[in-house]
């Protein structure tokens, strides 16, 4: 059922408007964007979409189509982080709202229908995704103007606060800020972004993302961890954010860091930001051929120094080169969740098979494969 029969069916009205906003996956720079660094995401044409209208009731209700029989109203005065709907995926798009409150605008009560069609837990942002859809849609219909930007804000802070997850602002900035056929290259620092043109198809190439059905979260304090670290690690070099350091400050930094985990989670973080400058320099160039090295560095850098990789993800990219990728690495928070491959046009089938008989010979679960091409961030649609 679309958003709005669903929208139509649960509420007996019309919806206002149809809105859309898009998981995201992650070219390149990963584990950088909380210590103020690069990261080159895009919006992948798999889409949350949500039929709302605005209510004088001072009431939330939330009705999805993967739970059509389950209206969950909450009254917007009960609403808070730690409230019990915060811990569903009512959680979503009740902490959009509360957080468009937060910064002060007067939302007063929505009805909303969701479809989500981002899988959930492939590490492709369905859940930032559902945040700006509902940011957008309660903001446009409350003739709120707010930038693409502000509703990553806005977004990042639903999920940090209220669904309490440690996330950095990537994928809320790449579900609502992204273009069509491009990727986003955005500075945590100063949340500027540039949309650089990505046309992988326009060189006989294609993006592959395998879901490694490895359930990951960010919730498990794994991720909080490698935070915890670049902070400590920037407290000790006298640096505000580990993004300030260039590659050529590396040498001197590592000689600094008296801990070897910590040296090897600050080389990460500051090759990782290299590599997104020069993946940018060579896609301002229209040379896409020539990123696959860097995707691959950063992936190992990822196994080896900063260690977020899994059995599964490594697999996807040792058996992805093996057949003939041009890069291939973990995208999103790691420990599970998707991997990419930069591959010839020709070769996606070859490649989806290579991978999913090696994961038949390891015993892993089946991978799901998908070729992604860069969508538009979050829109109304109607
Ligand atoms: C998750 C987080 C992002 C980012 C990535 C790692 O996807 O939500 O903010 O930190 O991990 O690059």
């Amino acid at each position: 059922m679309s958003a709005a029969e669903l929208f139509r069916t649960a509420y007996s009205r019309e919806p206002d408007g149809l809105f859309s906003a898009p998981g995201r996956v992650n070219l390149i720079g990963e584990h950088t964007d909380y210590t103020g660094g690069l990261v080159m995401p895009f919006a992948i044409d798999a889409r949350a979409h949500l039929a709302a209208a605005m209510n004088r009731d001072g009431v939330i209700r939330v009705v999805s189509a993967q739970r059509p029989d389950e209206v969950i109203a909450v009254a917007l005065q009960t609403v808070h982080p730690g409230s019990s709907v915060a811990h569903g995926w009512a959680g979503y798009l009740v902490g959009a709202i509360w957080s468009l409150r937060c910064s002060g605008f007067d939302v007063r009560g929505v009805d909303v229908a969701l479809d989500s069609q981002v899988p959930v837990g492939a590490g492709l942002s369905s859940s930032a995704a559902i945040e700006c859809v509902t940011t957008l849609a309660a903001s446009a219909l409350s003739h709120i103007d707010i930038s693409p930007m502000e509703i990553a804000k806005i977004a990042q802070r639903a999920e940090n606060e209220f669904a309490g997850v440690p996330c950095g602002p990537m994928d809320q900035a790449a579900s609502a800020a992204s273009q069509e056929g491009s990727v986003l290259l955005l500075d945590t620092r100063t949340m500027t972004a540039e949309n650089i043109p990505f046309d992988p198809g326009a060189h006989a190439l294609a993006v592959l993302v395998f879901d490694t059905k490895v359930a990951h979260s960010l919730a498990d304090g794994e991720y909080g961890r490698r935070r915890a670290s670049c902070e400590r690690a920037a407290a000790i070099l006298g640096v505000k954010l580990l993004g300030e350091l260039h590659i050529d400050d590396l040498a001197h930094a590592l000689s600094e860091l008296a801990d070897p985990e910590l040296r090897r989670r600050v080389r990460h973080v500051v090759t990782e930001n290299d590599r997104v400058r020069r993946t940018a320099r060579l896609l301002r160039m229209d040379a896409i051929d020539e990123i696959g090295d860097l995707l691959t560095a950063s992936h190992y850098s990822l196994r080896d120094d900063y260690e977020v990789s899994s059995p599964e993800l490594d697999q996807v990219v040792s058996t992805a080169l093996e057949v003939g990728a041009l890069g291939a690495r973990m995208t999103g928070g790691g420990f599970g969740g998707s991997a990419i491959a930069l591959v010839q046009a020709d070769r996606i089938q070859a490649t989806i098979d290579a991978v999913a008989t090696a994961f038949v010979q390891r015993g892993f679960t089946a991978p799901v494969p998908r070729v992604v091409k860069p969508a538009q961030g979050a829109r109304r649609d109607q």
